[in-house]
């Protein structure tokens, strides 16, 4: 069952909760297991995010910063807002990135049948108002803030420098095929170089392709097979730091890597399966991580 509304439609999904779907890019946004289930075990627990911001809010830290790439219909970062709700004393910083707001608009105004913006629909109406929002979370404070624009235009800009670094990136752009721009081996790059490295920062995204992996390693994060979502088997789970990637790529994987037929990073933001030139080839090799 699904209802049509502008460029952004409700969608029902076989287990009953409801999504997201962008009728232009053809993408549903948490197609199988829903939106909070696959924050959740993708953002929420492979990032390690309870236990880190606690860590934070322990030492009495900076703010913990994520950035979370692709806000979308927000379901990622409110889910874990929710996670993080009862961590004493934490202050969280959550920067989130679109080219739009509509989806969140669309889904603020559907935010009974979505389910997850129970208690946070008064933040979101001020950051769709202001672009910024500060706010009192159980015993913690939140700063959430909206950066519009096309994403990897932003990073290579100078305003970009005067954001925080991310202490953890929840990377969701629509798919390579239909959204290469955000795929590249630029933008991976761009990314690894905003995270401080006084400050260990872990990077997840619900695809698993070799592609996506070795632009990854090329861009200088230790790369790991990430865990199940209920939708994918396996995801992909990044760092700037091999502390935090649990099932780092082995062998194994290089293997299947050499003989992939898509394999080689996106330089230009369109489309393409290559198998790994020479070049790549050796660059992967002499990634420390298979040394
Ligand atoms: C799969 S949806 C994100 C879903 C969202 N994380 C959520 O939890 O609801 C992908 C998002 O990436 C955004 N996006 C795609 N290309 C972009 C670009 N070049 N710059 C900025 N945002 C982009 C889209 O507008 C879309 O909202």
């Amino acid at each position: 069952m699904s209802i049509p509304v502008s460029n952004y439609q409700l969608v029902q999904l076989t287990n009953g909760s409801w999504s997201v779907r962008s009728l232009a890019e053809g993408e549903t946004f948490h197609p199988v297991v829903g939106p909070v289930a696959e924050a959740q075990a993708l953002y929420v627990e492979q990032l390690q995010l309870p236990a880190r911001v606690a860590a934070a809010a322990e030492n009495g830290s900076q703010e913990f910063v994520i950035w979370d790439v692709g806000l979308g219909a927000a379901a990622n970062t409110l889910t874990v807002l929710r996670a993080l709700h009862g961590i004493d004393r934490h202050r969280v910083r959550i920067v989130s990135f679109d080219h739009t707001a509509t989806p969140l608009e669309f889904a603020l105004g559907n935010a009974e049948r979505l389910g997850y913006f129970g208690g946070y629909e008064a933040p979101v109406r001020s950051l769709l108002d202001s672009g910024r929002v500060e706010f009192a979370h159980g015993s913690g404070v939140v700063t959430w803030e909206f950066v519009g624009g096309d994403f990897p235009t932003l990073l290579e800009s100078e305003a970009s420098k005067a954001l925080p670094a991310p202490d953890a990136i929840l990377f969701d752009a629509y798919s390579p095929a239909r959204n290469p721009v955000m795929w590249t081996l630029p933008v991976f790059r761009a990314l690894r170089n905003r995270v401080d490295p006084s400050r260990p920062c872990a990077l997840a995204t619900y695809s698993r392709a070799t592609l996506l992996r070795v632009t990854l390693l090329l861009a200088g994060w230790w790369v790991g097979a990430g865990s199940a979502t209920g939708e994918k088997e396996e995801t992909t789970l990044a760092a700037s730091d091999r502390s935090l990637v649990g099932r780092p790529l082995d062998q194994t994987w290089i293997g299947r890597a050499l003989r992939s037929r898509s394999a080689e990073p996106m330089v230009e933001p369109v489309y393409r399966q290559l198998p790994l030139s020479d070049e790549t080839r050796a660059r992967l090799l002499a990634h420390p991580q298979f040394g």
